[in-house]
Formats: C-alpha cells, sequence, structure tokens
C-alpha cells in the first residue's frame, strides 16, 4: 500500500482497498454487511509469512482400500504437466493475488470472513424453491488455509439434515479417498458445494441456481485461497470451468481457475455406482498428490 509521507497510509490506496472488498462481497451476494464486520485496511507486507504447518497426516492404518493399491503406476501419460513442487508445509495457501482482486487475507481474519458469508448464504432466498425445501444451507468445511479444496454438486438428504458436505455415503468415499488415499486428515482439505441447497430429490443443479449460489461458492474459493481445486464430477466443472466435455476429457489434467491449479474426477457418487472407475480417480489424485508434494500413507502403516 502506498505510504505518505509521514508514514501514515495514502487515504487513495485505503479507499481503493475497502471498494475492491466492497465490490468482492457485492459479487457473493452480500448486500448488507453485519454491524460487526470490521474491514482492516491497515498496510501490509506483499506476503504474509509462512503459514505454520497446521497439522501433518497421521499415518492411516489401512491403505487406499477406497481405491486401488497404491503401487498402481501412474502412466508417464498422465504425469503432471507442472513438476512436483517440492514438499510444502500443508495449510500454506500463499499464493499472491494471480487472478484474485483482493490480496490474501490473513489467516485470522478468514474465520470471520467466512463466518460472516456462511450468515449471508444461511438467509439466502435467491431460489425461493430450493429455500423453501431445505432444512438448512450447507455452507462448506475445512482447514481456513487448505492447500487443497474438493467441490462437488449440492447437498443430498444427509448433508441437508447435518448441515456438513459429503457426510452420507459418497462423503465416507471422498473421505477414505483424502484419508486412506492421499494421506490426509478430512480437516486438512476444503470441501464445498457448487449449490448451499439439496435441490429436490438430488437432481442436478439447474443453471439459474448455479448462478445465484456460485458467487458465495467463488468467495469461499478467494478467502480460502486454495493452491489446488479438485473438481469432483461434471456439474463442479461445468459451473467453475465453463465447457461441456465429457469427464474422460477433462480428467487428468491440470485446468486453470483464477490462476488456481485445478483439476477434475469422478464425483464420489458415480465411483459408488462404478467402482470400476475407481482406478481412474485414483490416477487423478496420484496426480494431485504429485504436484502437491505429497506421499501416499505407506501400507500398513499404523
Ligand atoms: N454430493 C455432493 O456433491 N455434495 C455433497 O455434499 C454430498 C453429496
Amino acid at each position: 500500500m502506498t505510504e505518505t509521507p509521514d508514514d501514515q497510509p495514502d487515504p487513495r490506496a485505503q479507499i481503493r482497498a475497502l471498494k475492491n472488498h466492497l465490490e468482492s462481497l457485492a459479487r457473493a451476494g452480500l448486500d448488507a454487511l453485519p454491524v460487526d464486520h470490521a474491514i482492516d485496511l491497515a498496510p501490509r507486507p506483499r506476503t504474509h509469512p509462512p503459514v505454520a504447518r497446521e497439522t501433518q497426516a497421521e499415518p492411516v492404518a489401512q491403505h487406499a482400500s477406497a481405491l486401488v493399491p497404491p503401487t498402481t503406476p501412474v502412466p508417464q501419460a498422465e504425469r503432471p504437466i507442472h513438476s512436483p513442487q517440492p514438499q510444502a508445509p500443508l495449510g500454506g495457501s500463499l499464493l499472491g493475488s494471480v487472478g484474485f482482486e483482493l490480496p490474501v487475507i490473513p489467516l485470522d481474519e478468514r474465520g470471520q470472513a467466512l463466518a460472516s458469508l456462511a450468515a449471508v448464504v444461511s438467509t439466502c432466498r435467491k431460489c425461493p424453491h430450493l429455500a423453501d425445501a431445505r432444512t438448512q444451507t450447507v455452507f462448506g468445511v475445512g482447514s481456513h488455509s487448505a492447500r487443497l479444496m474438493f467441490v462437488g454438486e449440492a447437498p443430498g438428504a444427509d448433508e441437508d439434515r447435518l448441515g456438513e458436505p459429503f457426510v452420507g455415503r459418497a462423503g465416507k468415499l471422498l473421505t477414505d479417498m483424502i484419508t486412506k488415499g492421499m494421506g490426509l486428515r478430512r480437516e486438512d482439505v476444503y470441501i464445498a458445494n457448487i449449490l448451499k441447497c439439496r435441490p429436490p430429490d438430488n437432481r442436478n443443479p439447474e443453471p439459474d441456481e448455479a448462478a445465484n449460489c456460485v458467487p458465495y461458492l467463488e468467495r469461499q474459493i478467494e478467502v480460502i485461497r486454495p493452491e489446488f481445486l479438485c473438481l469432483l464430477g461434471l456439474v463442479a466443472v461445468r459451473y467453475l470451468l465453463g465447457g461441456a466435455q465429457s469427464m474422460g476429457r477433462m480428467r487428468s489434467r491440470w485446468h486453470d481457475y483464477r490462476g488456481v491449479r485445478t483439476m477434475a474426477t469422478y464425483h464420489p457418487s458415480y465411483l459408488l455406482r462404478n467402482p470400476s472407475m475407481k482406478r481412474e480417480a485414483w490416477v487423478d489424485l496420484q496426480m494431485l498428490m504429485g504436484a502437491m508434494g505429497i506421499e501416499p500413507p505407506r501400507r500398513g502403516s499404523a
């Protein structure tokens, strides 16, 4: 931020920062701020000091039984386009502002930013038919400094009842993919959906519903600023990346979502219906892990 000679913040820079902040909130659908919403315009260094490694996943007893054994080779052609990064601390989401208008939000402010957004989402009635039918909105769950964010489709009956994404059968498989497959803990990543409300009969989100709801997800991504996005299924692909290609064409390669390295793979519900496709999903996860610089948990480790 520009400084005036007497080391006072430049009021023009403050106004610019405030305008950017309010525009970002407005894009996420906020048309009012809670009275306690503080906007800190204090000058910040361009980068934030490294966030301490939040948690290193405990080794798990059983290996990737959710998918296929970790010894499955990743075909050369499926290897990441980007070379793997050196092992980086989990939870260090320190990207610059590539693709985002706001600077990285310091970790200690993300909880408040997400809580304010969740409060708005919880009373959202942009899709009155969904709002009337829901038990509650399902905002998202996980680490505010997650390096990796999973994006699914929409809450189902279990999620609508419990208020947390991916807690039903598909959620159990996703949790196994994260823990047994990747060796992370569910709470190390962030999990959200394209829609925050359950569509009737678990049908696919309609385009107008997605148009209403995706700005909330965009704001979550902007606040958490993950290094990697994993899009679960074609609904997430369609509404975050656009286009209508098959999963066969979209998976196992890198896409760009506002500067975030983005991978698509099969939705866990699809994998439950088509268990033979777990092999492909495992290839995708291994590619993601290679880029993140994380090793699969050792077979049989406790
Ligand atoms: N399927 C999804 O896409 N999201 C959930 O939260 C649960 C099931």
